[in-house]
């Protein structure tokens, strides 16, 4: 196959936004696919997943990955299928996730370590699955509450952002070990859906109610695990709700990645001191070498019917920097994935 014949649309970063990402961050390029030499593989990317920590990546600093640069293609995960290769690692028509970046073809090495791709198999699980349950959302849910929450039967977890990609993971993660669950979300559809479709024993919803009564309510025994999403006031109100050694997943902190003031921090982290507790931080990638173990026992459940994944798909690589932003104000209802392609 020519691959110059392919023209590639991208989005790369125009500048570091200051609050809110807007239009004008970005810059929209269509060049022509290059050649690919010995080794190289051209990838045609079907969607894309997008993720509230693409928000931190497009700020300067040190964080656990370097950042975007400016004039470089965005960041992303992606799935997609192979349609040129000159490497032995993929042959045309294998279906693939990888980091991809926001554009319409990726060209390169087949074992290039960022973009790190590997093999899917779309008979197992929809594409879009692949993003969420089965991909990086669902490893940071599964491993993040194992590893870090540590929570056993009959504990009570907390999880805030609850239906959303990570947090409807740990929250039905957490129902299989048998621990009573209590998600934290926006909205009465987004509650009904985590308590009547995921299974759990209840949901607060934060934007009509005050968390500190659903807290109350809902965790008659105290807060053993809570995985936190959110940051904020949020975090702050579920610190006083904590039992006696009660581990605390410090996830992602949303409500914090478009400040244009300082992060705020927990007032009430006395509260760790007073019952022997912890907070740590998790990142996903640390467990790269496990992700097999996460999607097999999903994946399983998934088949027993015991395990649901929902994904929201938005159409169109044009609409990236908008969709983007439907993370930040809880408009995706699931994992937030951007159809770029059909396959
Ligand atoms: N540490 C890691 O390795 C790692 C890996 C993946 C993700 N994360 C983090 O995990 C968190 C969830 O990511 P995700 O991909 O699963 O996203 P998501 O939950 O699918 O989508 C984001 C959701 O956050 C909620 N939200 C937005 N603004 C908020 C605010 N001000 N206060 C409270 N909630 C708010 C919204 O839900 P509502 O409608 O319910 O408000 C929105 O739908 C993020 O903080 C992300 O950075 C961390």
């Amino acid at each position: 196959m020519t691959t110059t014949a392919l023209m590639n649309q991208q989005f790369r970063l125009a500048a570091r936004p200051v609050g809110m990402p807007k239009r004008s961050d970005w810059e929209e390029i269509t060049e022509a696919v290059r050649e690919i030499g010995d080794g190289e593989i051209v990838v045609k990317v079907l969607y894309l997943s997008l993720d509230p920590a693409m928000r931190g990546w497009m700020n300067e600093g040190k964080s656990y990955i370097r950042p975007v640069a400016i004039g470089e293609t965005m960041r992303a995960a992606g799935v997609g299928v192979v349609v040129a290769s000159q490497s032995d690692k993929f042959a045309v028509g294998d279906t693939v996730s990888g980091a991809t970046g926001v554009q319409q073809y990726w060209a390169g090495a087949a074992d290039d370590k960022h973009a790190n791709f590997y093999k899917i198999f779309p008979a197992m699980a929809p594409l879009t699955t692949w993003l969420n349950t089965l991909g990086m959302p669902g490893m940071t849910g599964y491993f993040g509450l194992i590893e870090s929450g540590q929570p056993k039967a009959g504990e009570t977890v907390v999880v805030s952002g609850a239906a959303g990609a990570v947090g409807m993971t740990v929250g039905q993660v957490a129902k299989q070990l048998g621990c009573r669950v209590v998600g934290i979300a926006g909205g009465k559809e987004k509650c009904d859906f985590v308590v009547n479709e995921l299974g759990f024993d209840a949901c607060i919803d934060y934007k009509n109610s005050a968390v500190k009564d659903g807290l109350k309510e809902h965790c008659p025994n105290g807060v053993d695990v809570y995985f936190d999403n959110v940051g904020g006031d949020i975090l702050d109100t579920v610190l006083t709700r904590i039992n006696l050694r009660a581990r605390i997943v410090i996830c992602g902190a949303i409500s914090q990645y478009n400040n244009t003031t300082p992060v705020k921090g927990p007032a009430n982290y006395l509260s760790l001191l007073v019952n022997r507790a912890r907070m740590e931080g998790i990142v996903v990638f640390d467990y790269a070498d496990r992700y097999h173990q996460g999607v097999a026992a999903m994946a399983k459940w998934m088949q027993e019917g015991t395990f649901k994944s929902r994904e929201d798909v938005v159409d169109g690589l044009d609409n990236f920097p908008e969709a983007l932003l439907m993370l930040f104000e809880g408009k995706n209802f699931g994992k937030l994935v951007l159809k770029v392609a059909d396959a």
